[in-house]
């Protein structure tokens, strides 16, 4: 049993209570490999934004649960050594298991050192999500360790599975949720999903450009939640805004993204001003980075060093992170 406290992290709790108060959203990155995590660090730091790090089952198996771990570790150090270098404050770090599906992957991650897990159980039935949540609950809060439940599906992917459909959260349920499960956030549906094609182009209008714009996020039942949780922690997943620079550079070398439509970044500006303490983003850093690495060779279709395009694909990551924390969660400077 390694305590998160011993490597560095912290856990959500303080975080959300001054996002709450603040009215931002803490980004929580999806990180799979070393440049994601070098990018994400650096750009909280330069912009001193608390962070969440972010590890899915889907990292879990490509890069494994004990380097990503590590690799959390890493970003701590980083991070401390980057904050002295530059004269500024140390940020608040919180290693978080993604779309945990089981009871015992929840309690390894725990056992490993992460400072925060989700138990997604909305697959399941409300009562078997109760009790699958209310199971982890007991376990983490043992060792301070804070777990996100959801209600409400999401359409897209999480992890291996596939929803079609999304299904809002019923706000009728979450005060029952909340209070039997004890959890310390929680993540609702109204409106964001998955991946890069959140709509489809029949669900959206059409601007004078050609645009695709989306259907608005139901903001109606995020305020029916709020009033029936009054401060209480929610957490927005699928938040990517699927950046059109970044689809059209990945087209324009060579690509083939076809109707891809994210959330509004003034909506989750919006968002992040209400109750929403938690904002995940993956899909964003993805399409930029392969963008990067695209254009990357077709101008330079030589090169062979991975640090050849996987530095710039590092460093569009960067200037993506640091814009959302300034311009969309409102997280810059409250580290
Ligand atoms: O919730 C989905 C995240 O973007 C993680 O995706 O399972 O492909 O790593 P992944
Ligand atoms: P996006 O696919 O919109 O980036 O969502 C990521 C997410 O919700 C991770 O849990
Ligand atoms: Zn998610």
């Amino acid at each position: 049993m390694v305590s998160y406290k011993d490597l560095g992290f912290v856990n959500t709790k303080e975080m959300f209570k001054k996002a709450m108060a603040g009215k931002y959203s803490v980004p929580a990155y999806n990180f799979n490999n070393m440049e994601q995590i070098q990018a994400i660090i650096t750009a909280c730091v330069e912009t001193q934004s608390p962070v969440i790090l972010q590890v899915s089952s889907g990292a879990r198996k490509y890069a494994n649960q004990t380097l990503l771990q590590y690799m959390g570790q890493g970003a701590v150090e980083m991070m401390k050594v980057l904050a002295a270098e530059k004269g500024l404050k140390e940020i608040p770090i919180s290693l978080h298991l993604d779309h945990g599906d089981t009871f015992e992957l929840c309690k390894s991650c725990i056992d490993s050192g992460f400072s925060s897990v989700m138990i997604d159980g909305s697959h399941h039935s409300y009562d078997e999500n109760v009790a699958l949540t209310k199971q982890v609950v007991e376990y983490a809060h043992k060792f301070d360790v804070t777990v996100e439940g959801e209600l409400g599906v999401l359409a897209g992917i999480e992890d291996d599975v596939v929803a079609e459909k999304s299904t809002y959260t019923h706000p009728s349920e979450v005060e029952d949720f909340v209070s039997k499960t004890g959890v310390d956030s929680l993540a609702i549906s109204i409106g964001t999903s998955h991946g890069a094609n959140k709509f489809k182009p029949e669900q959206c209008t059409k601007n004078e450009d050609g645009i695709f714009i989306p259907p608005p996020l139901r903001f109606d039942i995020l305020e029916e939640i709020e009033k029936r949780l009054p401060g209480f922690p929610i957490v927005l997943h699928g938040s990517s805004s699927v950046p059109r620079d970044a689809v059209e550079m990945i087209n324009a070398n060579g690509g083939a993204l076809k109707d891809a439509v994210g959330i509004p970044e003034q909506q989750l500006r919006e968002a992040s001003k209400s109750a929403v303490c938690k904002i995940n983003i993956d899909s964003d850093g993805r399409l930029w980075m392969t963008a990067a690495i695209r254009k990357h060779f077709n101008d330079k279709p030589s090169d062979f060093d991975p640090r050849q395009y996987l530095g710039p694909a590092r460093q569009a990551l960067i200037d993506m992170y640091s814009k959302k924390n300034k311009d969309v969660l409102g997280s810059a400077g409250q580290a």
